[in-house]
């Protein structure tokens, strides 16, 4: 069995009863502010051929910025080479399943998929992706729905004095706006909600 039919068997059945929108929803009620927190999720195909169109650096470290329950981060674990892949969430709840998540991988992994991971790192951290240091980063994912102007610009600008040279980004639905990222490539995707734009860039 391939690489790709053993990381789906198990990711399949790792995500068979997780409805993350609906995890989401819930958490949102007892929040004040909620738009920022719109929910959608990446499956593993498309996650696989946008990290393959991506093309980020062998063993670099992969950042989910907004990593619900996980998906884009076990995803990349499993198929791809990351030293380290790791989550952020600011929701206790999503993070909490995705903790859940990797706590269950350990418990159903197959011998020749460990051997695969057995040197990568997955973590999943409770925090605000506004706050975090992004300078061991090589690979973002951003599936952000709601850039407040300023806000996001100032995020942009943290991005710029962070990241490392040729780190790659990539954001759905809308480009960033600062002109300092290079723009490599966008194209369609498929996503829980349906099909939408990818934007591919370079620091
Ligand atoms: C559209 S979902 C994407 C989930 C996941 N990345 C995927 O593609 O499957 C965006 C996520 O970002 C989270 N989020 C929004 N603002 C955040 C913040 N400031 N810090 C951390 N997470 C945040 C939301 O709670 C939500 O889970």
């Amino acid at each position: 069995m391939d690489l790709l039919i053993r990381a789906s068997l198990l990711f399949n059945s790792l995500y068979k009863n997780v409805n993350g929108c609906k995890i989401s929803v819930s958490a949102r009620k007892k929040l004040s502010n909620t738009s920022d927190f719109l929910y959608g999720e990446i499956n593993l195909l498309s996650w696989k051929k946008i990290v393959e169109r991506a093309n980020p650096k062998k063993d670099g470290v992969f950042f989910d910025l907004g990593s619900g329950t996980g998906k884009s981060v076990i995803a990349s674990h499993l198929l791809f080479n990351f030293r380290k892949s790791i989550g952020i969430e600011l929701i206790t709840e999503l993070h909490e399943q995705a903790l859940k998540i990797k706590e269950n991988l350990k418990k159903i992994i197959d011998p020749k998929t460990q051997t695969h991971v057995s040197n990568r790192e997955l973590e999943f951290i409770q925090g605000d992706i506004f706050e975090i240091d992004l300078r061991e980063a090589d690979f973002i994912f951003l599936n952000y729905h709601i850039r407040k102007s300023k806000k996001f610009l100032d995020f942009e600008q943290q991005l710029l004095e962070q990241l490392k040279p040729r780190s790659k980004i990539v954001t759905t639905l809308k480009p960033l706006q600062n002109s300092a990222f290079r723009q490599c490539d966008h194209q369609n995707y498929k996503f829980s909600w349906g099909s939408a734009p990818v934007y591919f860039y370079e620091v």
